[in-house]
This record gives structure tokens, C-alpha cells and sequence, in this order.
């Protein structure tokens, strides 16, 4: 089980509602700037954080996004209720997309979302349940860890 969280934040995220797309990762973004944090931390969460709204405004109907704010690190879970990722190891493949023409002609559908999530993230975690949903859980560490082994 988590720790309990210094800080929680919750935010809600609607399906095929591309004109907000964006706005949760904006304003967690303020949230992350208020308590301080490193750029870095601040930057690599905002990626993470972009790409994971614009996958729920894409493909799911609608869903939460957490903010869960700990001593040592930020921790982010989305929620979702949608069809779910049928081949998550397909899906994180760099270029792999089912974004249909209409996303690709608003300049999304590169299939980079997710590794891109992965690459910036210090945990990333992502589950599917076939026609219920997905949920990602990533986090960054906000202060200097030693290296493991
Ligand atoms: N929340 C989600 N619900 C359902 N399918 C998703 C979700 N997020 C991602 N996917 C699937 O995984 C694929 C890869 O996602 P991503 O790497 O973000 O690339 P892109 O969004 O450019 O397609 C998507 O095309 C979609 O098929
Ligand atoms: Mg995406």
C-alpha cells in the first residue's frame, strides 16, 4: 500500500472533448510550479501528463486524473473508463497508433505517446480491462535517489 500522500488533487478528463484536451496537464502543471518543484521533475511530469489526457480525449470516454504528492516523489494515476488497450505490448511500441485520420490531421496519432510516458517517468505501470478500461500509473522522483545495485 502507498505511504499517505502529503497532497492529493483530483481532475476530471472527458472523451472527444479535443477543445479542452490539454487544460489537466496545464493545470497540474501550475499545481507542481506552486510547491517548488524542480524543472526537470516539472517538465518530464507534464509530458507524461499531456500525453496521457490526449490518450483518454482519443480513445476513452472519460477519466481521472490524480496528482498524489509524497516526500520523495509525484505519483499520477488516470483512470479510465473507455474499451481498454487490447495489446499493451503492441500499443507501447514506438509508431504503433489506431488514431484515426481526423486525430492525425489535429497533429496526433505519432504513436510516441506512450513510450514517451516510459521515457520521462522513474515508475510506469499501465493495466487494461477489455472494454472497462485502462489505468496508468507513473511517478518521478523529486529528489536525487543513489543508484540501485
Ligand atoms: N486510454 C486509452 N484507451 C484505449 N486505448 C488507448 C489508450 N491510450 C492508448 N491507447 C492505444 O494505444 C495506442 C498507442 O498510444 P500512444 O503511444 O499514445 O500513441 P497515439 O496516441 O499517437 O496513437 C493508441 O493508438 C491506442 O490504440
Ligand atoms: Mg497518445
Amino acid at each position: 500500500m502507498d505511504r499517505d500522500s502529503l497532497y492529493r488533487e483530483t481532475f476530471p478528463i472527458k472523451g472527444d472533448d479535443f477543445e479542452r484536451g490539454g487544460e489537466v496537464a496545464t493545470r497540474v502543471k501550475a499545481l507542481l510550479q506552486q510547491l517548488g518543484l524542480p524543472r526537470d521533475v516539472i517538465r518530464r511530469l507534464s509530458i507524461a501528463n499531456f500525453e496521457a489526457e490526449m490518450n483518454v480525449v482519443m480513445y476513452a470516454r472519460e477519466a481521472t486524473l490524480e496528482v498524489l504528492v509524497f516526500p520523495d516523489l509525484i505519483r499520477v494515476q488516470v483512470v479510465d473508463r473507455g474499451p481498454g488497450i487490447a495489446d499493451i505490448d503492441w500499443a507501447m511500441q514506438e509508431g504503433h497508433s489506431t488514431a484515426t485520420e481526423a486525430m492525425r490531421a489535429r497533429g496526433f496519432g505519432a504513436g510516441l505517446g506512450l513510450p514517451n510516458i516510459q521515457r520521462n517517468t522513474d515508475e510506469f505501470e499501465v493495466k487494461s480491462d477489455a472494454g472497462v478500461g485502462t489505468t496508468l500509473r507513473y511517478a518521478v522522483h523529486t529528489t536525487p535517489r543513489p543508484k540501485e545495485g
